[in-house]
């Protein structure tokens, strides 16, 4: 029986270099029953054992609906996603999980679903990407809007370019500025993320949305949700803590009342507004 709270040995098997100190990791249980066996949702992030440097918690961005690897990706910002950085495929790690809750797939059944991504906040709504699109008779329109500095930050490039290409997924990319010929290539859309959500064509009160971005930016992408008619309930935000044990002991992620490891890291943008400290 597979024990979420106990790191399993996993194997790196590929490595891709997605921005600037952006990689995707893709792992393999070195146990083979559990690359069938073990499962996660949109949203919901691992425990990922960095050898002689430590845990970090880390969103899951790939999709449960394609079993067989784990795909996480992990931005360079201090020691132990430096030692992450530094190693190869066939290296061995410790993963536990999955934790955490997840956006609310089944809720966003039948309804229009629209997933706001900012930077690296694509990396676990890259799942739910995947996930709807798997499942796409049981979703309405779907909508994804990402925005980034530049081209150069964008992340999965190739392939979020074929997303746009498909008709059952409308995209829409912004950068904060344009400026190169890539930036060009990529959109004529300059400005925040928040000027896109105008431009979605969707009944706001059929609508769930997903938001996961660098945390200041979620009280504007909120106030323009709300401004263009969308329903604070059916507004969910992935929000980052520092985490220590990730099943709610230690309280390193305390926030108020909730527990962001087993509360969240999904919530709604009313608690986000209403309780303190969250954003
Ligand atoms: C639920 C969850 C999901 C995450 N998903 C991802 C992901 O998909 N990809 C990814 O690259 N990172 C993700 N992170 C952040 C990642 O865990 C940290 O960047 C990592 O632990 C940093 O470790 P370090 O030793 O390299 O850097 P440290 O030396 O520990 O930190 C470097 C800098 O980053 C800041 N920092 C570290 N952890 C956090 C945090 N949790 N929230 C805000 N600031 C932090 C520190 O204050 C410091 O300024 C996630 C965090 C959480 C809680
Ligand atoms: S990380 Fe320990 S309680 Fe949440």
């Amino acid at each position: 029986m597979h024990d979420p709270f106990k790191p399993q040995k996993v194997r790196i098997t590929d490595i891709e270099e997605l921005a600037p100190d952006h990689k995707k990791f893709s792992f393999v249980f070195l146990e083979d029953e559990l690359n069938e066996k073990w499962s996660h949702k949109p949203g919901q992030f691992v425990m990922l054992t960095v050898p002689k440097a430590g845990e970090i918690p880390i969103s899951i961005c790939s999709s449960p609906t394609r079993k067989g690897t784990i795909e996480l990706t992990v931005r360079k910002v201090g020691r132990k996603t430096e030692v992450l950085h530094s190693m190869k495929c066939g290296d061995i790690l410790g993963l536990r999980g999955p934790y955490g809750n997840s956006f609310p797939v089944d809720l966003m059944e039948g309804h229009n679903v629209l997933i706001i991504a900012g930077g690296l906040g694509m990396a676990p709504l890259r799942s739910l990407v995947w996930y709807v699109l798997d499942k796409r008779e049981k979703y309405k329109e779907v909508y994804l809007l990402y925005g980034t500095r530049n081209y150069e930050a964008v992340l999965y490039k190739d392939e979020l370019r074929r997303l746009k290409e498909r008709d059952d997924i409308r995209c829409l990319y912004i950068l904060d500025r344009v400026e190169t010929e890539d930036d060009k290539a990529w959109t004529e859309k300059e400005g925040l993320i928040t000027s896109l959500i105008p431009e979605v064509d969707l009944d706001p009160s059929d609508t769930y949305v997903a938001v996961c971005g660098p945390p200041v930016a979620y009280r504007f992408i909120g106030a323009e949700l709300i401004k263009n008619g969308y329903q604070e309930s059916k507004v969910f935000v992935s929000l980052e803590r520092k985490m220590e044990c990730g099943v709610g002991k230690c309280g390193h992620c305390q926030v108020g009342y909730k527990f962001t490891c087993v509360d969240g890291p999904i919530f709604p943008l009313w608690d986000t507004k209403n309780l303190p400290k969250m954003i």
